[in-house]
């Protein structure tokens, strides 16, 4: 006889927020609740397919009886808790967050709810000063931990340094990149378990990092592409994207998104190719499809170029 076992179904908890009661499943978030209740909630480090990490804090909620505000995307709903999402605490706090990574790195390619939420808390990252000079070429990831040397407060420090183009695959621009840790979650135990990028340094000097500072080539990166599907702000970019926006040739208005089915093997990920001029200039991955969950391999993300090459020949 076949044994059949039954999921318990989820007890139902209720919250409070912003005065309305919230009845959601036990164990659901409350940034879940929020978004359940229609209320816009800001969100950098958090995505569906990854473990959150709780780094960016502009989620954060009030919730009464708690000292601290309280990150929404981790935090689990408990009976009977009272949540304020629009109080002036919150506003400043999520204001100051993107604030500071305003003030810190290039967000001119994040994604358009981030500029909106810019709008929306009145950032004004330059009350912080001009922004310093560039670094030079290696010196943030030769920073030491307990070295850090402060400014002089007449500019405000920043992220940027030049663009590490080292494979034909992808770029990482680190002045756009806001440490959001997503892409060390994809490229570890969240989907490829690869573990080719971590954090290295400490505070203000904290960057993305191979092994030992070494090349994408020389490090464990397999070119699976995830780490680029899951960054917020365009600091990891297929090189022929890249190529493009520096050629001045990138023009989303004239691209179409296709979806498919990857045909290397029988797993069945789904596949978006970008299509603009009849040629497939990047593929992604839709996060709510149950095979893939947004992450790919190499041949599904940038095995793309035979295509282009048999329509040339043909
Ligand atoms: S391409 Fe894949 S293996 Fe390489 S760093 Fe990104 S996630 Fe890790
Ligand atoms: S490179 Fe992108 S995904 Fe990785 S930490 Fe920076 S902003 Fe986040
Ligand atoms: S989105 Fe919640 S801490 Fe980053």
């Amino acid at each position: 006889m076949t044994a059949v076992f039954l999921e318990a179904p989820r007890r139902l908890v209720d919250v409070t927020i912003d005065g309305a009661t919230v009845r959601v499943p036990e164990g659901a978030t409350l940034l879940e609740a929020c978004r359940a209740q229609g209320i816009d909630t800001p969100t950098l480090c958090y995505l569906e397919n990854l473990t959150p990490v709780n780094v960016c804090r502009v989620c954060v909620v009030e919730v009464e009886g708690s000292r601290t505000l309280v990150p929404s995307c981790s935090r689990k709903a408990e009976p009977g808790m009272v949540v304020h999402t629009a109080s002036e605490r919150v506003s400043t706090s999520r204001k100051m967050v993107l604030e500071f990574l305003a003030s810190t790195t290039d967000l001119g390619l994040a994604a358009p709810e981030v500029q909106r939420w810019m709008r929306e808390y009145g950032v004004d990252p330059l009350r912080y000063g001009p922004p310093a000079a560039g670094n030079p070429a290696g010196e943030r990831d030769a920073a030491r931990p307990g070295e850090h040397h402060a400014g002089d407060g007449a500019v405000a420090a920043t992220a940027r340094q030049p663009v590490k183009y080292d494979n034909d695959a992808y770029v990482r621009d680190y002045s756009r990149c806001i440490l959001c840790y997503k892409c060390v979650e994809a490229c570890g135990d969240d989907a490829q378990n690869t573990f080719a990028i971590a954090v290295a340094g400490r505070g203000f000097d904290a960057r993305i990092s191979t092994e030992y500072d070494v090349t994408l080539p020389g490090s464990a990166c397999v070119y699976c592409g995830n780490c680029i599907g899951v960054c917020p702000t365009g600091a990891l970019m297929p090189a022929s994207e890249f190529d493009m926006r520096r050629d001045g040739t990138w023009d989303e208005s004239a691209q179409t998104v296709t979806t498919t089915i990857c045909p290397y093997c029988g797993v069945g990920c789904n596949l978006e190719l970008h299509v603009q001029d009849n040629r497939i200039i990047k593929v992604t991955s839709p996060l709510d499809h149950d095979v893939s969950n947004g992450h790919l391999c190499v041949k599904g993300r940038f095995g793309f170029e035979f295509v282009q090459r048999r329509a040339a020949e043909a």
